[in-house]
C-alpha cells in the first residue's frame, strides 16, 4: 500500500518548498494541488466556464509559469468555492495519493477531504506578514511589479475566502501536526516536517 502525506495551510506558508523537500527526502511523488485550482482560475480569466474548465483539465495545463501570478491566485480562490469545480478534481487527487511509491499532496483540504486517511498530516502556517513578505520576494523575482501592502491584502482576502467557504474550507485536520514557520528558516521548517512524518511512520 502507498504512503500518503497531506500538507495543508494558508497562502504562501511554505507548503510548496516543504512538500518538495519532504517528497525528495522520502523518494515520493509530489502534487501541488493549488496548481489544479490555479489552472482552472487561469482558464476562467480567458472566459471559460469554471466547471467546464475543471472537467476538461489535463496535465499540460499545470505546466505554465503564468499560473504563479497574483491574478491567477485570486482567480483560483474564487473558483475554489464552487462545489462542482472541487468535485471534478477529487478523483485525480485521490488516485495520485494512492500511488504505490508514496505521495505528498499539498493544498487546503488534503488532510480533511481528499485524504482523510493519510498516514501523515501536517498543517503549515506562519503570520500573515511573514507569508506576505515571502510571497512578495517570489513575485518580485518573477518580475511582477507589486508592493508588500498589496500582497498582504491579497493573502488576507484569499485566506478569509478559503477558510469561510462552505465546501472543503481550509482547516487543520484534528490529527494534523501544526508547524508554524513564522520564525523558522526553511531548513528548520523542512527538518520539522521530516521529523513529523518519520514519527507517523513508526
Ligand atoms: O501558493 P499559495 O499557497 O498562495 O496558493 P495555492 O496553494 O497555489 O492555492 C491557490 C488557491 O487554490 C487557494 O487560495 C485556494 O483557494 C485554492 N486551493 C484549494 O481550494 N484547495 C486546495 N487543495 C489547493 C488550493
Amino acid at each position: 500500500m502507498g504512503f500518503a502525506i497531506a500538507i495543508d495551510g494558508p497562502a504562501a506558508a511554505g507548503k510548496g518548498t516543504i512538500s518538495k523537500a519532504v517528497a525528495a527526502h522520502f523518494g515520493f511523488a509530489h502534487l501541488d494541488t493549488g496548481l489544479l485550482y490555479r489552472a482552472v482560475g487561469a482558464k476562467v480569466l480567458t472566459g471559460v466556464d469554471p466547471i467546464e474548465a475543471a472537467r476538461a483539465l489535463v496535465a499540460e495545463d499545470l505546466d505554465n509559469a503564468s499560473l504563479r501570478s497574483a491574478e491567477v491566485a485570486e482567480a483560483a480562490s474564487r473558483v475554489a468555492v464552487i462545489g462542482e469545480v472541487r468535485a471534478a478534481l477529487v478523483d485525480f487527487q485521490r488516485a495520485f495519493a494512492r500511488r504505490a511509491g508514496g505521495a505528498v499532496l499539498d493544498g487546503r483540504d488534503i488532510g480533511t477531504v481528499i485524504c482523510p486517511d493519510a498516514q501523515a498530516k501536517l498543517f503549515v502556517t506562519a503570520s500573515a506578514e511573514v507569508r506576505a513578505a515571502r510571497r512578495l520576494a517570489e513575485l518580485l523575482a518573477r518580475g511582477d511589479a507589486t508592493s508588500f501592502e498589496a500582497v498582504l491584502a491579497d493573502v488576507q482576502a484569499r485566506d478569509a475566502r478559503d477558510a469561510s467557504r462552505a465546501q472543503a474550507p481550509m482547516v487543520a485536520a484534528e490529527d494534523a501536526v501544526l508547524i508554524d514557520t513564522s520564525s523558522m528558516s526553511i531548513e528548520a521548517a523542512v527538518a520539522a516536517a521530516i521529523t513529523a512524518v518519520e514519527e507517523a511512520r513508526t
